[in-house]
């Protein structure tokens, strides 16, 4: 629960207000789920397998047993009674759950220790002997081993297959045409806070402590694993320090850890290990693109072909399929796209910051700069060129779209008319220099969401609804939407999020917390205006009677009319003989079922938007950087980047210009640091801690700006927000591709660029 203790009045909608969880978090207040006090709690530890492919044979628990504090051990030997939940339905993560004797991934949960202490339960797990029949895995793209398929055929979310006329002869007879492949990495999230789990019942009804992005989700795919009623499952997460898709699906750990639980009769607290949390949980998928781009000497696009090949793991059809988001970005001609699974003895990838379009986003904007040089054209005349504000496949309009206004306010800001068109050109000492840019795109996404907001005859105002505080500044946004529609300053705005003994909201994925809750807030404001506004005007006598409720608003515990006659808050609220007016509403978007609502309470968050519906929405930006390189080191420096954004609405400029900084950090993070590197032969993560997985730190970060972009959009949602949490980071890595090519010369088309790719170049 974030109490605002903001200075009024800077409280309302587009004003920078600082973030009501700030201080919390600064002061170690804020309450994360592993921080929730618990009675006489056992402590969960996880054993993990030490292959990858291949059957317990063996179990050997003497050795953890003896290990003093030791309660209990769960393996598959005695947890028979989790129902397994397939791929794609109750949010599962993955259809890997059992605790074997199959093993399909290194690091695999094996079995769950349970003991007195936190140190013993690590002590035994670390005893846990298994004997397995071993095979030997397929890591990688290249491995022997590996399977493929169209994952249109398997996918449960790639369905729609961007098509239009003929690519193949488009690109064959185009005046200029590129041939181009490119290779991105695994990625792993790596949030500050690790994966943790505490599970409490009380009775046959359990409480479970666990940083979500999505507590309904969570709530009813538990459920449904321990076959109990959903009504008996409370999810509670008001902070999550981090998450970017990690905590967004249920990983099997949540069913274990209540399981454990139930049969101690007793709290079990687990907090996953850092290099567990790569294997338990999951992850950015590596890829593969094949890219064909045609156009006319005048660089007008003719055709454009994109194959995607992503690996999952041996049973789950996990794919992102950027290409149902990319095909709809530029006036390509013609376009034809495919998707490819590549199956390995990996973990089930998930969602990680800005899918689906990144990597595939990554891909295209190289690409484009690939063309725009063979054309002998300015990268960014070849895309005002090709510019569009109806979509490429079915004609079908853009709600709003601003990319080459992003494009001018960034070229300005950053110099771009300075840069010398050819590659080596803009040299410094032994510095060579490289000016690059590219497209930043995200759908807007919006869910159906739902909130009960509470007025009290003094002003104050309670909020609640299920969304998820992931760093996004949610109590923020969603506090100042509510104190504007009601008039009060947002010091007297209570908000609570993350629990699903509140009213639901959708998952925090795709950006679309913003759009969809605030769209909720503002209904059910709404109801408690007309109320009120209602009252005012129907009584006998008072300074409102008569009056046009149209006319009336709320400000400052007062009822104000156009004219200038008012009314206190107080004597309203004495006409309809209350102390409080609460109001729940339910925000169906646009163009979704109202049934979208009983689903989203039975855990599946529904959403619409992006390529979906009678017009494409998307927020867009557009990104420049400067990178060195040092001639002789081959070091690698970004001093520079600008981002130019246009989302629609920005309720909180000061939020959102810290997401779009953060995107733009983790792209340059993409470009040049981060990667998890797999060994070939064992299929394991080699990488798995903070130390040697690689990411940008401040010494990395030099001149950022943000420019945000006025857009109104009111074809979007009521709040006219787009989402804006994962656009920055999609345009950045191939901005910088773009940039090392002008330094050099040299087309690297294999995320990160290292120092020694420069130099092998
Ligand atoms: Mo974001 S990966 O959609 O949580």
């Amino acid at each position: 629960m974030a109490n605002a203790a903001a200075p009024a009045p800077k409280q309302n909608m587009g004003e920078p207000v600082p973030r009501l969880d700030a201080r919390l978090k600064v002061t170690g207040e804020a309450r994360y789920p592993a921080d929730f006090p618990v009675k006489n709690p056992a402590f969960a530890y996880l054993a993990t397998s030490s292959i990858a492919k291949g059957r317990i044979t063996r179990l050997d628990l003497d050795e953890a047993r003896a290990v003093p504090g030791l309660i209990d051990i769960l393996t598959h030997e005695n947890t028979g009674e989790l129902k397994n939940l397939k791929f794609g339905t109750a949010g599962v993560s993955t259809s890997i759950q059992a605790l074997g004797p199959d093993i399909l991934h290194d690091g695999q949960t094996i079995a769950v220790v349970l003991a007195e202490t936190f140190e013993a339960a690590r002590e035994a797990a670390h005893k846990v002997k298994a004997t397995y029949a071993e095979q030997k895995p397929s890591a990688t793209f290249g491995s022997p081993g590996l399977t493929e398929e169209d994952a249109t055929k398997v996918s449960p979310t790639h369905k729609h297959v961007p098509h239009a006329g003929d690519a193949e002869a488009a690109i064959a007879a185009a005046d200029v045409a590129i041939d181009v492949e490119y290779a991105t990495p695994t990625q792993h999230h790596n949030p500050i806070e690790l994966f943790s789990t505490t599970c409490v019942w009380l009775d046959d009804r359990l409480s479970v402590y666990e940083p979500s992005q999505f507590v309904y989700g969570l709530k009813n795919g538990v459920a449904q694993r321990l076959d109990i009623e959903p009504d008996k499952v409370r999810v509670i997460s008001p902070y999550v320090g981090g998450a970017f898709g990690s905590k967004g699906g249920m990983t099997p750990r949540t069913a274990l850890i209540a399981l454990a639980a139930r049969r101690l009769n007793r709290p079990v607290k687990l907090v996953v290990a850092r290099d567990q949390g790569f294997t338990i949980a999951t992850y950015r998928a590596e890829t593969r693109h094949h890219i064909r781009l045609g156009a006319r000497r005048d660089g007008k696009m003719v055709g454009y072909s994109h194959e995607g090949w992503e690996i999952s793991s041996r049973p789950d059809p996990y794919v992102v399929a950027g290409v149902e988001e990319s095909a709809h970005l530029y006036a390509f001609g013609a376009v034809q796209t495919k998707v490819n699974l590549v199956h390995a003895d990996r973990n089930t990838p998930g969602f990680m910051r800005s899918p689906p379009v990144v990597p595939y986003i990554y891909a295209l904007e190289s690409a484009m700069d690939e063309l725009a040089a063979k054309l002998d054209m300015d990268p960014i005349e070849l895309r005002r060129i090709n510019d569009t504000t109806t979509d490429p496949i079915d004609g079908r309009p853009y709600s709003s779209r601003s990319l080459m206004t992003c494009y001018d306010q960034a070229a300005q800001a950053f110099g771009w008319q300075r840069r010398g068109r050819q590659p080596g050109s803009m040299r410094e000492g032994d510095w060579l220099i490289g000016w690059g840019c590219a497209t930043a795109v995200y759908p807007t996404h919006i869910g159906a969401a739902t909130a009960r907001v509470r007025l009290l005859s003094n002003g104050m105002v309670r909020v609640q609804t299920a969304a998820h505080e992931i760093g996004n500044g949610a109590y923020t946004v969603i506090g100042q939407t509510a104190a504007e529609r009601l008039g009060v300053p947002l010091s007297r705005v209570s908000v609570e999020l993350g629990d699903t003994n509140l009213p639901p909201a959708p998952v925090a994925g795709g950006s679309r917390t913003t759009a969809s809750t605030c769209s909720a807030v503002i209904k059910a404001c709404d109801a408690i205006r007309d109320k009120l506004f209602r009252a005012a005007v129907t009584a006998n006598d008072g300074p409102l009677a008569g009056r046009d409720a149209a006319d009336l608003a709320l400000t400052e515990g007062r009822v104000v009319a156009a004219g200038g006659a008012e009314e206190k808050l107080d004597d309203t609220f004495a006409r309809l003989g209350a102390s409080a007016i609460e109001e729940y509403a339910e925000f169906v978007p646009h163009g979704m079922k109202p049934e979208s609502i009983k689903e989203l309470y039975a855990g599946k968050s529904l959403g619409t938007g992006g390529p979906e519906g009678e017009k494409l929405m998307y927020a867009l930006g557009a990104e420049f950087v400067e990178v060195r390189i040092h001639a002789l080191t081959r070091e690698i420096r970004v001093p520079r980047i600008v981002g130019a954004f246009a989302a629609g609405r920005i309720l909180n400029p000061r939020t959102a210009r810290s997401q779009l900084m953060g995107g733009m950090i983790w792209g340059i993070g993409s470009a040049l640091h981060e990667a998890t590197e797999i060994d070939p032969q064992r299929a394991r993560y080699v990488n798995d801690n903070l130390a040697d997985y690689s990411v940008p730190v401040n010494a990395d970060i030099k001149e950022l700006e943000v420019i945000l972009v006025p857009e109104e959009d009111h074809d979007v949602n009521p709040a006219g927000v787009k989402g804006l949490g994962e656009l920055a980071n999609v345009g950045t890595a191939a901005a910088i591709a773009n940039a090392v090519y002008h330094a050099t010369g040299k087309r690297l088309r294999k995320l990160p660029i290292r120092i020694e790719d420069v130099l092998m170049a």
